[in-house]
């Protein structure tokens, strides 16, 4: 089985209203376990890289080690490149063999977003690749922030429409609520599901994406901190109101702080544990069933996207 892009995927879950769970890595311990996880939860998957991810492991090494999990599961993973910034790393990903890259354009006024967006989906289509874009800006957004300003980093539902029709993307990542990391949200978390809504209803069997997933669940900040952490304040997106995104055209929905703090807190828990241990497997064991089991909660409770292959 080759590496496969995300169409099918979306398709069935958009028809089955569950997402796809799209999981950062960045070396072979993390790739393990989520493959390990999705072949026994029978589920489908996407396995992500970051820019940074791509400096720190190398694209080759990333590229083999994806390649070696295909062959050693069996499964249809879709291999994506997270938040490309421009369309020379969208290339380099669609000429060194990745199924779906990301353009995030959404830095950029409204036009040149679309210009940009509509390049790399040229370069991309030809070739066999699917595309995300990102439209609205994924930010912390403050309680205090006046409604105008709101909307200014909020996705527009009506630009959505246009920028869809105009660029020919695959999938569109879009701003109601949701930030990256750990420190989602200061007070309640609230996500603008009446925009979700509406983004959804003018975009009728066409794949939603929400970044900055993660549940940020407090027992795994809690094993960090006992064993050495100092995160204080952080706060992630409520299980139910991802499940219930997913009834919504969520079809892909991006995790990988909850994926570091399984894996750093394990690490830190085993080292405290045995001081005398200096054997890096003795510690990459644990961590990489912890994130077998986070990604396996993922899949079972929150994306709902076990059984589903
Ligand atoms: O959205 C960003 C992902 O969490 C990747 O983070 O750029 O530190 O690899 P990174
Ligand atoms: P989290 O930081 O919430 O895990 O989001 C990850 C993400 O959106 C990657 O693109
Ligand atoms: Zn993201």
């Amino acid at each position: 089985m080759p590496l496969v892009t995300s169409t099918e995927m979306f398709k069935k879950a958009y028809e089955g209203k569950y997402a796809v769970g799209a999981f950062n890595v960045n070396n072979m311990e993390i790739i393990q376990g989520i493959v390990d996880a999705a072949k026994a939860e029978q589920s489908p998957l996407i396995l992500q890289v970051s820019a940074g991810a791509r400096k720190y492991a190398k694209h080759i090494y990333l590229m083999k080690l994806v390649e070696a999990a295909v062959e050693d599961t069996g499964l249809p993973i879709c291999l994506h490149l997270d938040h490309g910034e421009d369309f020379e790393i969208c290339k380099a990903c669609v000429d060194g063999g990745f199924t779906s890259v990301m353009i995030d354009g959404s830095k950029h006024s409204f036009e040149d977003n679309i210009e940009l967006t509509r390049r790399v989906v040229d370069y991309a289509h030809n070739k066999g690749v699917v595309v995300e874009a990102e439209l609205g800006k994924l930010a912390g957004v403050e309680d205090a922030v006046k409604v105008a300003a709101k909307d200014a980093t909020y996705t527009d539902p009506d630009q959505a429409v246009e920028f869809v029709e105009r660029t020919g993307v695959d999938s569109l990542a879009i701003a109601i609520g949701t930030s990256h990391g750990a420190y989602k949200f200061k007070g309640k978390p609230e996500l603008d599901f009446a925009r979700l809504e509406k983004i959804s209803n003018l975009l009728p069997n066409f794949p939603l994406v929400l970044h900055g997933a993660s549940t940020v669940l407090p027992e795994f900040v809690s094993l960090c901190n006992e064993y050495g952490g100092k995160i204080e304040g952080a706060q992630g997106v409520p299980e139910d109101m991802l499940l219930q995104a997913g009834k919504f055209g969520v079809c892909k929905i991006n995790i990988d702080t909850d994926l570091r703090l399984a894996m750093t807190a394990s690490i830190r828990k085993y080292l405290a544990n045995n001081p005398g241990d200096f054997d890096p497997r003795q510690y990459l064991k644990p961590a990489r069933q912890a994130i077998q089991d986070m990604v396996t909660h993922k899949m079972r409770d929150v994306l709902n996207s076990s059984n589903r292959l």
